[in-house]
C-alpha cells in the first residue's frame, strides 16, 4: 500500500455506517486491544452509532475508497482522550498509524487541549511503541479494562 494514497478525515454523523463497519472489523481483528466487544458493538443500532459520533471525533484513514484505519478522540480542551485506535493488518508498518495520530494531535491543538491521555492493555507492545515514538509516556497509573474485564492496562499521556 502506498502511503501517498492514504487520506485521513473526520467521519460525519451521517457516516455512522462507515464507522460501524470499521469498528466491527477492528473488534473482530483485535479483541485483545479493546475494552468493548464485538458482541456488544453488534447490538448497537443506527441511533447508538450516531450518538457515539456526536460525542467524539472519529477519524478514518482510507486508501482510495478502502478503509485502512481509524482512531477516536473525546473531550474538549484540557485533557483529551484517545480511543479506538486500529490499523488494518495489511496497512500496518506503513505509516498509517502515524497519520491517524497526527490527526488526533491537530484536533487536540484546535480544541485547545493541553494533553492527550490513553490506556493500553498490558502486553500490547506495538501500541505502546507507537505512542512512545510520538512522545507519550507511562504515567504510572494502572487499572483494569473495566466492565467486568479484569485485564490490566496502563495509562500513557502526551503533554502538548
Ligand atoms: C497498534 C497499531 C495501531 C499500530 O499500528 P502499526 O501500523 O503497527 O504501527 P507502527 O508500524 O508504527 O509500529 C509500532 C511499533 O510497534 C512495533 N511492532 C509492530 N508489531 C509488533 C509486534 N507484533 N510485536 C512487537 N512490536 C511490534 C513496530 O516495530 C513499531 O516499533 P518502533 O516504533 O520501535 O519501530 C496496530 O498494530 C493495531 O491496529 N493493532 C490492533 C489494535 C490496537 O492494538 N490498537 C491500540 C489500542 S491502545
Amino acid at each position: 500500500m502506498d502511503l501517498a494514497t492514504v487520506h485521513v478525515r473526520q467521519l460525519q454523523v451521517a457516516e455512522w455506517s462507515a464507522f460501524r463497519q470499521i469498528r466491527l472489523r477492528a473488534l473482530a481483528d483485535a479483541p485483545h486491544a479493546f475494552g468493548s466487544t464485538l458482541a456488544e458493538a453488534r447490538q448497537r443500532g443506527e441511533r447508538d452509532w450516531r450518538a457515539l459520533l456526536l460525542r467524539r471525533a472519529q477519524f478514518l484513514a482510507a486508501a482510495a475508497d478502502t478503509a485502512v484505519g481509524t482512531v477516536g478522540v473525546t473531550g474538549d480542551g484540557g485533557a483529551l482522550h484517545l480511543i479506538s485506535m486500529w490499523v488494518a493488518p495489511e496497512a500496518r508498518g506503513t505509516g498509517v498509524a502515524d497519520l491517524l495520530l497526527h490527526a488526533v494531535l491537530d484536533h487536540a491543538t484546535v480544541r485547545g487541549g493541553d494533553r492527550i491521555r490513553l490506556e493500553v492493555v498490558e502486553g500490547n507492545i506495538a501500541a505502546e511503541r507507537l505512542y512512545f515514538r510520538h512522545g507519550f509516556r507511562r504515567t504510572g497509573v494502572r487499572g483494569t479494562v473495566g466492565g467486568g474485564d479484569v485485564r490490566p492496562e496502563f495509562e500513557m499521556v502526551l503533554d502538548l
